[in-house]
């Protein structure tokens, strides 16, 4: 039987000004700053030793997510599921194990190229951590780090992927119109409780620099930090891209702005939790109930998600 994916366990970023991105994690994010092996850095939002995982380089995107399963032998069940699924995977070496904390990884692309892990996590003696800036603390726990969505050349190919390969369970879809006779479809997958783990978006035909990720999403508490965080994003000077709003799958009230590295970050608080025993899969025809406009742009003057925040500019 394949292993079931129990959440997205961590994000690895390849930055090309660290400086700037310690600073942005530790005095907007008000996520947890370590050293890794090998000139990594570390993020903590729990008791996970990381959560994020920056290397020195010049991609500025994603590196690759980190799926976590139950044991090491589990990870070796799931080369066998890849190898049945005609994908070759790669045994994570020593070093890279160290950097992840992990026991056990092995990795393999998607069909757009992405790198993906599947890992087992190392025992931790680390104490939990706790964020000064963020009061509530970071939902994690079953629902795993938060999430991320892929902008995909191929789309139908990714979600077939994230279905078969992966295995996560679809959630919903929004059907949007980013760009006046551009329609896309947004697909929602869930691992756990968390109502999407990852998400993909085909990429839409808009000019802009291209990444492989369109964004991550970290959770708060309570409502306040969300608050909060928006404050001490627009006094670091970073540009607010969405400002506060409610998307109607998940119900997240979150805003948007740009990491160091040019990709997004979605801040949010309130999701809600899926049950599988109950849940239906919905399509939306918006993205937003009500909010997440670009900052500073009043209900009626522009749109409640402005094109430029679909191709990240
Ligand atoms: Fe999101």
């Amino acid at each position: 039987m394949t292993p079931k994916i129990q959440e997205l366990g961590y994000l690895g970023f390849e930055v090309s000004n660290m400086p700037r991105w310690e600073r942005f994690a530790t005095e907007v994010l008000g996520l947890g700053l370590g050293q890794g092996p090998q000139g990594t850095r570390r993020l903590r939002m729990d008791v996970a030793p990381a959560r994020f995982i920056l290397s020195e380089g010049p991609a500025d995107d994603l590196a690759f997510p980190g799926w976590k399963l139950g044991s090491a032998a589990e990870v070796d069940a799931f080369a066998q599921h890849l190898h049945s699924q005609g994908l070759k995977s790669t045994p994570g070496t020593a070093d890279e194990l160290a950097v992840r904390h992990a026991e056990h990884m092995l990795h393999f692309t998607d069909p757009e190229g992405n790198r993906h892990e599947v890992y087992a996590a190392a025992p931790s003696k680390e104490a939990a951590f706790r964020s000064d800036l963020v009061a509530s603390g970071f939902v994690t726990g079953a629902g795993g780090a938060g999430h991320l969505v892929f902008e995909a050349d191929c789309y139908p190919d990714t979600i077939a992927f994230a279905r078969k390969v992966l295995g996560v369970m679809l959630s919903d879809h929004i059907h949007l119109e980013p760009a006046p006779g551009v329609k896309i479809e947004v697909s929602f997958f869930h691992a756990n409780e968390r109502h999407h783990s990852l998400a993909v978006a085909p990429r839409a035909p808009i000019p802009g620099p291209r990444k492989r990720i369109h964004h991550f999403m970290i959770e708060a508490g309570q409502m306040a930090d969300v608050g909060s965080a928006r404050d001490r994003c627009l006094a670091f000077g970073l540009p607010v891209v969405m400002d506060i709003g409610q998307h109607p799958n998940d119900q997240m009230i979150s805003f948007y702005a740009y990491t160091p590295s040019g990709f997004l970050f979605e801040f949010g608080w309130g999701g809600v939790k899926v049950d599988d025993a109950f849940w239906k899969a919905e399509a939306y025809g918006r993205v937003s109930n009500w909010g997440h406009r670009p900052y500073g742009v009043m209900p009626g003057e522009g749109p409640a998600m402005p094109a430029a925040a679909v191709e990240v500019a």
